[in-house]
């Protein structure tokens, strides 16, 4: 039996991956920050609930501890993540962006994979087959930033993409450091969640798709790379 978190799945790609991965049968945590929107998932579902904020010490170690207690843990998805919106749906160009507002979204976009990875990583390691897989974007790659020929060259933000550069990068150590655990950084592809008002393109099945594919990887599966559904993303 499998034992998979998801931080951020009350809603978006994360409930969609882990309605895939129940389906798949994996005992399912949904993490959420508001216990409301997580037992609503949870019960939608038939997902255990962990009230998990990533960006809060505290709250991280007690869904450890709950974890534990259940039973341990598989499979880790750094799913949680949010983007700066302008009044408008906008995002703000690299001109308007203070410190304060990259500071803001790194800390749940990276400083939270950090903190949730490294505070189940005693868990992890217990697992006969480990896997953690961070949701990154391809608007964290620097070879699709630089060329005017992808979607997201034109995308205009500073503090996201350089989060989930920041989080491929994360990835890539983490992978070096434990080579016993499959840990892959997904580009779930420009799909329609709150995250971006609604403007994506996909759906949220399309989306989790490589997510629900590495989330399920066994041991002899890729480590230290980052995969959109159609193949590997250059850094
Ligand atoms: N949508 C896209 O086009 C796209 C493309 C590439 C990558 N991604 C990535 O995919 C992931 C999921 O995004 P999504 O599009 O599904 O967005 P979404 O629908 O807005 O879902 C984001 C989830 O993250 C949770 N979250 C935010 N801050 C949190 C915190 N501090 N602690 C715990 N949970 C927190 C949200 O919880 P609340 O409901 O409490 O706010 C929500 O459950 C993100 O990492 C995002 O960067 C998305």
């Amino acid at each position: 039996m499998t034992t998979t978190l998801i931080t951020g799945a009350n809603k978006g790609i994360g409930f969609e991956t882990a309605r895939r991965l129940i389906a798949a049968g994996h005992t399912v945590y949904i993490g959420s920050r508001d216990p409301g929107r997580g037992r609503r998932a949870a019960d939608a579902l038939g997902a255990r609930l962990v009230v998990l904020d990533v960006t809060d010490d505290a709250s991280v170690a007690a869904a450890v501890r709950e974890i534990e207690a259940e039973g341990g843990l598989d499979v880790l998805v750094n799913n949680a993540g949010i983007e700066t919106r302008t009044a408008d749906n906008g995002v703000p160009g690299a001109a308007d962006v203070t410190p304060g507002m990259v500071r803001e979204l790194f800390e749940t976009n990276v400083f939270g994979v950090v903190r949730v990875t490294h505070a189940f990583l005693p868990l992890l390691r217990r697992s006969a087959a480990p896997v953690v897989v961070n949701v990154s974007s391809g608007l964290g790659s620097l070879a699709q930033m630089s060329d005017p020929g992808t979607p997201g060259y034109r995308y205009p933000g500073l503090e996201y993409p350089a989060s989930k550069a920041a989080v491929n990068m994360i990835t890539v150590q983490y992978a070096k450091a434990f080579p016993q655990m499959r840990i892959n950084a997904a580009d779930p592809g420009f799909t329609k969640t709150d995250l971006n008002g609604g403007t994506g393109t996909q759906t949220v099945e399309e989306g989790a798709e490589v997510i629900v594919r590495l989330a399920q990887l066994g041991p002899d599966g890729p480590t230290g790379g980052c995969f959109a559904a159609d193949g590997p993303v250059p850094w």
